[in-house]
């Protein structure tokens, strides 16, 4: 019996692959641009690291995390999201010292227990990007600016940017207080979950997507219309820079996180051809955290986005890149001085497909065409007793003897191969 994947994970196969390595490697110069630099961090955490930031009462935490009791006893969990852990390290590295501004990018897999379909896995990549140091709404909408670049470089379609204030820690307090209340007195129409949540999460019932909540939460008091004055200013500014900047930025005063550690500006991306899981990414600022998981008090704000619904949602194009060259040994004697010539011609930068000694040239000459090559250099008894490579032109289907010496060093291989195809064009 065969063995397959565990539900919810996927391997990448080389063409996915290499469209994300394209991807990524869009997305991480736009990040360049905005001074972001790389960093790394375990997938492996202490289970306590998610409780305390993205929230213990979360669905992140509460029903997706894989978290396990390792062999000594340590409740362990794999990541569910890159910020908590970029936060951790930036505590433990005393970062907040050496690099009072830090902006950091980071990307890798994560891992939540979600029932898998289109565009939502068990395992899902992110590209996020973090900065620490700044409690200025310059830096939401610099931020704000990154993101629509971003969206703009790796080609995404139909991206919308919604945005919200979730407050502080001096008006959400009191505005939670309201919603309960309101929520309370409807509480027989709230599905299950809601119901379930109501107490402890309550923000997550505004955007439940029950036909039944939706109605009963539709006049629900908005965090927007109870924000304090700092948090309305601020609120306002991020919105007057983002605009002056031409960004298309959505009010959603019922747009709400799926992690505890937001306050005030709060955003989500969404992506045409998405379908019913059409955010693409999202993020906000967080200035509680870092104190909150045991470092100086250090404002942040940040967002990531998922490779695989970004896959779904941009064209990126396949093209593989294909070998330059095939070496062809006939014969095993030749096989030495085949397998010589590939390596240095490939130590010099050149792409080069060997061929077995154990096949026919028939069979080299079928795969090197299949594979779109232009020329195949032939080995064989006669180029190894004269020292001299045959040349196959396989579009004119010509064969050039002794074009160059076996043993030329590469720059000479190419400039016989060059002079070739100005020959032949
Ligand atoms: P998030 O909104 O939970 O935010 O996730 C960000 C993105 O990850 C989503 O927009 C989506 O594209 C992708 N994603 C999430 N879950 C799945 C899944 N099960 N399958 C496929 N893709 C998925 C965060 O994780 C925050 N840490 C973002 C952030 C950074 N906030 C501040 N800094």
């Amino acid at each position: 019996m065969t063995i397959t994947s565990v539900k919810g994970f996927r391997d990448v196969l080389p063409a996915d692959a290499l469209r994300r390595r394209r991807l990524v490697d869009k997305a991480v110069v736009v990040l360049g641009r905005y001074g972001y630099r790389p960093l790394e961090v375990p997938l492996l955490e202490r289970g306590e690291l998610f409780q305390r930031s993205v929230g213990a009462t979360t669905d992140i935490v509460e029903k997706e995390m894989y978290a396990f009791e390792d062999r000594d006893g340590t409740v362990v969990a794999l990541r569910p999201e890159g910020t908590a852990s970029v936060v951790r390290a930036y505590v433990e590295a005393g970062l907040a010292r050496s690099m009072p501004i830090a902006k950091l990018y980071y990307h890798g897999p994560m891992f939540r227990r979600e029932r898998p379909q289109k565009g939502r896995l068990r395992q899902f990549t992110q590209i996020g990007a973090e900065l620490f140091g700044r409690a200025d709404p310059e830096a939401d909408a610099e931020t704000l600016c990154l993101v629509a670049d971003f969206c703009e470089a790796t080609g995404l379609a139909g991206v919308r940017i919604r945005v919200n204030s979730l407050g502080d820690d001096v008006c959400r307090p009191r505005y939670r207080e309201t919603l309960i209340a309101f929520a309370r007195a409807r509480k027989d129409r709230l599905c299950r979950d809601c119901r379930d949540r109501l107490e402890r999460n309550p923000l997550r019932l505004l955007d439940c997507k029950s036909e039944s909540c939706r109605e009963a939460m539709a006049d629900a008091p908005m965090m927007i219309d109870h924000l304090c004055d700092d948090c309305r200013v601020h609120h306002r500014r991020v919105l007057d820079l983002a605009a002056a900047q031409g960004l298309e930025l959505e009010n959603d005063p019922r747009m709400v996180r799926g992690l505890d550690y937001y306050c005030r500006t709060a955003f989500e991306v969404s992506a045409a051809g998405l379908g019913a899981q059409d955010a693409v990414g999202g993020g906000g600022r967080y200035d509680g955290l870092v104190e909150q998981l045991g470092g100086p008090s250090v404002p942040g704000i940040g967002f990531a986005f998922g490779l695989e619904r970004m896959e779904l949602a941009t064209e990126i194009d396949a093209d593989e890149p294909a070998a330059r060259l095939f070496v062809a040994p006939v014969g095993e004697a030749s096989s030495a001085m085949a397998l010589a010539l590939a390596r240095r011609l490939r130590r010099e930068g050149v792409s080069v497909e060997l061929g077995s000694s154990t096949r026919r040239l028939k069979a080299h000459l079928k795969r090197a065409a299949r594979d779109g090559m232009r020329h195949l250099v032939i080995v064989g008894d006669e180029e190894l007793a004269s020292g001299l490579a045959t040349v196959r032109d396989l579009a004119a289907g010509r064969d050039l003897p002794r074009c160059f010496r076996l043993d030329a060093p590469a720059a000479e291989v190419l400039e016989a191969l060059e002079r070739m195809e100005t020959r032949e064009a």
